[in-house]
């Protein structure tokens, strides 16, 4: 009889000791949802899905969006959302907000699910998360040229959904069609047509936030600080944005694609060497890009080729004598180059030219092989021969490295370095990203992959932009350096910040500390209020 005393007194203890230890759960979040009946929230069956609280859905949830390169820097597997609302009203996600604030949660926003660390669906913290995929209507204009697109949509329904209203527009975004807006034009936007038209980000012309207060603005009512802010510098720091207003760009009906290998190897440099003096010069209308890649088939050896992959702003009777002009050396040819629509060069850039359009509206499309880590730089005097042939060298040593360079310059260096958070203009010729990928989910073969790209980073120190070293945003690297818990120091930010955004990494903070000096939208790369 005192035994089943005490056990239930233990019992009781422990129950009332783990309610104010644990953290709220799916039924106190339900709870807050329901205090306020204004909205049929929970009429709606999307807002809360299945997923949360059982661990093995969510894992596969986690592994369809992402690499596991986060497992590179934090430990994430000890914490899974409370809840995955998909809210389909502004409203909704309004509560959802004010009701995560309530219970002490933090918010991670997932457009499209391709943040390179996970940061739009782990963390460190309890969270929920807020997916915007039914959010994702496009509105255009073609009287003004523009359109209102709503951020859960990605750039192939954006690029689909203008290609099938007209055909002399497009838009410069990125690549790979299952890319959000959400995040591509919050942290800038490369694409095929950037040194035409400018970045993603530059692009935009109004946009709609939801603050930490639930409070709804556009550009007239955020101000220019805060709109200045969402073009380059992460929304994710300042609340969640409902949707863009960008500026349309005049595409011509004909535009030329083509491809380009060569192998690379000791003494086979010299290309790649020489499109450095070029690409970043070009045209506008001009935009070659360069991959080198080491592409074993099976049993036989290893060879690292050089791709040049090139997208010309009209037909292959213009290309071929302005290519005889300025890059001879490709010795380029009109049966290496394919005439096409705007749209068909973003299924060419991806590998799918010829096959049908609505590809452009898969949103699951992945990397095959699930797993990798990628590191960025900006070049800005050419590189010597010599780190070319040492490059290449290294590629030997690893199963499937790659390194792309971006050709900048043109539209997109018209724009003044503090004119947008993104910074890596005037002075710079062109981008580079690193990526390692690996096929086997295991601690030591990550290691030793990572170990790989880590070293080629340090290796090319002396030879790209320093003090600080640029680094791309949608290129996110937590190697560069993170919040550390509740305590974030704008000072210990600074070294990844201004490696982001040199100089406006400052006025970012101020304008952090306007709209969230609580602190309420965080992450391990968010920006810290300043004062
Ligand atoms: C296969 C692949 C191809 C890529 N190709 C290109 C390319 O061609 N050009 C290029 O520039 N980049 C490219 N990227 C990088 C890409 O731009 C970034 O990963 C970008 O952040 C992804 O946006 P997302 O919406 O898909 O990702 P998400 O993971 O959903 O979001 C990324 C970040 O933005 C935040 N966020 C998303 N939506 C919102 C919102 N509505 N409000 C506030 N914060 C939000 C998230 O919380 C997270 O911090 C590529 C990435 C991958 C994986
Ligand atoms: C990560 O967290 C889990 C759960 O808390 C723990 O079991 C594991 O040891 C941690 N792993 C590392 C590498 O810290
Ligand atoms: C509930 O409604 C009240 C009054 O309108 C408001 O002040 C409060 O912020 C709302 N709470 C939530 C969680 O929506
Ligand atoms: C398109 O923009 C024009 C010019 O601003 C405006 O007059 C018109 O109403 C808009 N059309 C729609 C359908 O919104
Ligand atoms: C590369 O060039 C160097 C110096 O010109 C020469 O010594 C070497 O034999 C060449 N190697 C190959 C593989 O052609
Ligand atoms: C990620 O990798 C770690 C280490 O191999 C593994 O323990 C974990 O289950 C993986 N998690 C996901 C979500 O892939």
């Amino acid at each position: 009889m005192r035994e089943v005393a005490l056990s239930l007194f233990v019992f009781f203890l422990v129950k009332c000791v783990n309610s104010i230890f644990s953290p709220p759960t799916r039924e106190h979040f339900k709870s807050c949802l329901s205090t306020n009946h204004s909205n049929s929230i929970f009429e709606n069956p999307n807002i809360l899905t299945k997923h949360t609280s059982d661990s093995q859905t969510y894992t596969s949830f986690s592994e369809s969006l992402s690499k596991n390169s986060s497992f590179l820097s934090l430990n994430f597997t000890s914490l899974k959302p409370i809840l995955i609302a998909k809210p389909k009203s502004e409203p909704e996600i309004k509560k959802l907000i004010l009701c995560s604030k309530k219970l002490g949660l933090q918010v991670r926003t997932l457009s499209g699910g391709h943040d390179y660390e996970g940061l739009s669906y782990l963390s460190q913290s309890p969270f929920i998360i807020i997916d915007l995929v039914n959010l994702r209507s496009i509105k255009i204009n073609l009287t003004e040229e523009t359109a209102w697109i709503k951020s859960g949509a990605t750039l192939g329904e954006l690029y689909y959904k203008i290609a099938k209203t007209s055909k002399i527009h497009g838009f410069p975004g990125g690549v790979c069609p299952s890319v959000g807006v959400g995040g591509l034009f919050s942290g800038g936007g490369y694409g095929i047509i950037m040194r035409k038209h400018g970045l993603a980000s530059d692009n935009v012309v109004d946009a709609r936030l939801i603050d930490a207060k639930g409070k709804i603005h556009d550009r007239k009512s955020m101000g220019e600080d805060l709109f200045w802010a969402l073009r380059g510098g992460g929304a994710a720091s300042f609340g969640v944005v409902l949707s863009w207003k960008v500026k349309l760009v005049r595409v011509p009906e004909k535009v030329t694609c083509f491809t380009s290998q060569h192998a690379m190897g000791p003494n086979r440099s010299k290309l790649v060497h020489r499109w450095q003096y070029i690409g970043p010069h070009l045209d506008d209308d001009l935009f070659i890009r360069v991959f080198i890649n080491n592409n074993q088939q099976q049993g036989s050896q290893k060879r690292v080729r050089t791709t040049f992959q090139g997208m010309f702003l009209g037909g292959i009777e213009k290309l071929i004598p302005l290519m005889n002009e300025k890059f001879p050396e490709l010795g380029l040819r009109s049966q290496d180059c394919k005439e096409m629509s705007w749209i068909e060069a973003n299924l060419f850039f991806i590998g799918k030219f010829g096959q049908p359009l609505e590809i452009m509206l898969d949103r699951d499309q992945r990397y095959e092989n699930l797993y990798f880590k990628a590191k960025s730089d900006y070049v800005q005097k050419p590189l010597q021969e010599n780190v070319f042939e040492e490059i290449f060298k290294r590629f030997l040593e690893e199963d499937a490295p790659s390194m792309s360079f971006d050709p900048l310059g043109g539209k997109i260096n018209e724009v003044l370095e503090e004119e947008s958070p993104y910074p890596h203009r005037e002075g710079n010729l062109y981008s580079v990203q690193y990526t390692v990928r690996w096929k086997v989910n295991e601690m030591e073969e990550m290691k030793k992959h990572v170990r790989w790209i880590r070293l080629l980073y340090d290796y090319m120190t002396p030879y790209v932009s320093g003090s600080p070293r640029g680094a791309y945003l949608n290129y996110r690297d937590l190697d560069l350096g993170m919040n550390k818990g509740i305590k974030m120091s704008f000072e210990d930010a600074k070294k990844w910040g201004e490696m982001y955004f040199k100089g406006n990494f400052k006025r970012l903070g101020l304008v952090k500390g306007k709209i969230d000096p609580n602190n309420f939208f965080k992450s391990e790369q968010s920006i810290p209020p300043l004062f």
